[in-house]
């Protein structure tokens, strides 16, 4: 018997399922992928980027980790945003976060991990710049606003990238956007921080 048999069982299942609507569905995609979106999310099991703006399979390019940070030197990250970018020629790239994130409370919290506080650092250098935007409020607003801020200084961090810099020079039309999404009820907001250009990156 095959391990996690079930997984294989609910496969063929998902699959039949889609091809009993669209015969010709997976064997169009296998021939190319055009994604308009590429997503930047936290690895939460509950915020399942295709899943939560109901997309099928080959309508989003998607990068996840922890806390959903793009960091300056992180070659995983930038390679998603670099083949994306230049060779998808993705019209939009959000970061998604989500209010309640574990590893924002963590980084907050200051409690002791392991490996993972180095990671985290980055969402304490959030924390950091941002003190004055935090001071006086509860700690369950604090982790809330943590989360939104967190998405924007990333949303920051993508437009700083050489390769969002250089899409835009070339004239792309590129935007980037900063999301949060509610886990306890399964609700998208758009923190309005779209960006889709440099001088609008310069002016904030
Ligand atoms: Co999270």
């Amino acid at each position: 018997m095959k391990t996690l048999k079930h997984l294989f069982d609910r496969n063929l299942a998902w699959a039949d399922d889609i091809k009993q609507s669209n015969p010709e569905f997976f064997s169009k995609l296998s021939k190319q992928q055009a994604p308009e979106y590429l997503w930047i999310g936290c690895s939460d099991s509950r915020v399942p980027a295709n899943q939560i703006v109901n997309l099928p399979p080959g309508e989003i390019f998607v990068h996840r980790n922890i806390a959903n940070v793009v960091v300056h030197t992180d070659l995983n990250c930038l390679s998603v945003i670099h083949y994306a970018v230049e060779v998808l020629k993705v019209k939009h790239i959000m970061v998604c976060g989500h209010y309640g994130c574990g590893g924002v409370k963590a980084a907050m919290d200051g409690s002791e991990n392991g490996l993972i506080d180095n990671w985290l650092c980055h969402i304490k250098d959030v924390e950091r710049f941002n003190s004055e935007k935090l001071e006086g409020l509860s700690e369950h607003d604090k982790l809330d606003r943590l989360c939104e801020i967190n998405v924007i200084e990333q949303v920051n961090n993508v437009c700083n990238t050489t390769i969002v810099q250089n899409a835009w020079k070339n004239g792309a039309d590129l935007s980037v956007h900063g999301w949060i999404y509610g886990i306890d009820n399964g609700i998208l907001k758009d923190l309005d921080t779209c960006i889709s250009s440099k001088e609008q990156l310069l002016s904030r």
